[in-house]
């Protein structure tokens, strides 16, 4: 199949390259012409594991073409995927500049039927939204072109994207047309060969799955974070808490890690949006509102360890923070609990020595460029030059090279003997028969 996919960012990205790896002719359209120059070298914008070797293959074998136009295509695509940013406005509503700007391109573009795939994430309603853009936009080249929307959420989780796309646990298709549902089935059965668990419904109801799994899973979040607040004042461990809750089949083990909050470029904004949504509607969406004030009280939780620590006195101290990005596995510091933490105790005059195995270049471009000349923020090559002199260690991303700390060696590189475990990795135990200070969340 011809496709095109508009938006060569995370989700853009992927589904390109594994769409070609199956064998279709892709074409990834981005207004980013730096993005755009790299990708046609074979030069990825992001980390994904294992996403530059299917680039790099795709792109030698000519199913993989990366283009800043639509007009630029070489062939014309049946099926076309928007697969651009929805961001937060001011407002916390979903910003769709960029879903809208990309229907106009479609409508001014399109010469033959083809299916219309939303894969961004957007409210309610929007699919409508989008085709009546392109309508109007055909219209005005007095054609009389159909085509037919569908909406398609994306699931994958950055880090895991490519066995996410793959192997999905299903796949959300809404749509009305017979036509669409005949070209979606065509496009996703070499991926899902188990057809009923890829679930058709219409356009709205697919829109809606997607804001109400994310906040779902932001809620699990957001619940354990509170319990294991309430774990600390009662003196309870939260990981023997968390561990009879997750045996329990009706709760189940995912998400229900408690941490210093969730970033990331998915759960902050969408449940942003849908409380938007809900409150364009006139309703009060209280356990979003909830979930949102927990998650932004549990960023601020290390610096309040932190100064703790130190008396109230960050000034001067050395801190050493392992994980920027969002979670392991991934560059992206989008709305990341590593940038809350940053701001606070670098404000307080703080010192901070950073490592992230992936994510330094996206930190250097994302903080304030005051922080980075003054030096007040240094970026180490290995975990433990990050521990050089520092008076206490935070773990804020939960990378696998992180789970066994040399702590003989940690224990000669730091100054003090702190260490403040973000996401729940050590045991206190352990740490402090080794002579550190331990602090956990919710234990
Ligand atoms: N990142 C994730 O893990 C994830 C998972 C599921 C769903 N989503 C959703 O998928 C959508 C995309 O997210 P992302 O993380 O890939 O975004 P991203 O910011 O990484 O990428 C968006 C890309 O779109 C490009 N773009 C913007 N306007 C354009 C236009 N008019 N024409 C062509 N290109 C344009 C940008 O240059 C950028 O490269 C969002 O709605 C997001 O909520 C993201």
């Amino acid at each position: 199949m011809n496709i095109t996919v508009i938006g060569a960012g995370y989700v853009g990205l992927v589904t390109g390259a594994c769409f070609a790896e199956l064998g279709n002719h892709v074409t990834c359209v981005d207004v980013n012409k730096k993005k755009v120059g790299q990708l046609q070298k074979g030069i990825l914008p992001i980390y994904e594991p294992g996403l530059e070797a299917m680039v790099v293959s795709n792109i030698a074998e000519s199913r993989l073409h990366f283009v800043t136009s639509l007009k630029e295509q070489a062939v014309e695509p049946q099926v076309i995927f928007i697969a651009v940013g929805t961001p937060s406005d001011k407002g916390g509503a979903a910003d769709m500049q960029y879903v809208e700007a990309a229907a106009r391109d479609i409508g001014s573009y399109v010469k033959n039927y083809c299916v219309v795939v939303d894969k961004s994430t957007v409210p309610v309603g929007m699919a409508e939204c989008v085709k009546a853009i392109i309508q109007q936009a055909i219209k005005l080249r007095k054609l009389n072109v159909k085509v037919d929307m569908v909406s398609n959420p994306e699931f994958l989780r950055e880090g895991a994207a490519i066995k996410d796309f793959m192997q999905p646990d299903r796949i959300i298709i809404g749509l009305s047309s017979k036509k669409a549902k005949s070209i979606m089935l065509d496009l996703y059965l070499p991926i899902m060969r188990n057809p009923e668990k890829i679930y058709f419904m219409n356009v709205q109801d697919a829109e809606m799955t997607k804001y109400a799994a994310n906040a779902m899973l932001a809620t699990r979040i957001s619940f354990m974070n509170e319990m294991a607040m309430l774990c600390e004042r009662l003196d309870v461990d939260i990981e023997n808490v968390r561990i009879g809750m997750g045996s329990d089949a009706r709760i189940g083990n995912a998400f229900i890690n408690p941490g210093c909050g969730y970033g990331g470029s998915c759960f902050p904004k969408d449940v942003r949006a849908l409380m938007r949504m809900a409150e364009q509607q006139g309703f009060d969406p209280i356990i979003l509102r909830a979930v949102e004030e927990r998650n932004f009280k549990q960023k601020q939780v290390l610096y309040e360890k932190l100064k703790h620590v130190f008396g109230g006195d960050l000034s001067g101290t050395k801190i050493a923070v392992w994980g920027l990005a969002f979670k392991p596995g991934t560059d992206d510091m989008r709305e990341a609990s590593s940038l809350v933490l940053l701001n606070d105790i670098l404000t307080q005059g703080a010192h901070v020595q950073a490592y992230d195995p992936v994510a330094i270049p996206v930190a250097k471009h994302i903080l304030s460029p005051q922080w980075l000349a003054s030096g007040q923020v240094t970026f180490a090559e290995h975990p433990y030059d990050a521990l050089h002199g520092a008076d206490a260690l935070v773990l804020v991303t939960e990378w696998m090279s992180f789970c066994y700390p040399d702590l003989a060696a940690m224990k000669k590189l730091m100054r003090r003997h702190v260490i403040v475990d973000g996401r729940n990795q050590y045991d206190p135990k352990q740490i402090r028969e080794a002579g550190f200070e331990y602090y956990g969340i919710g234990r």
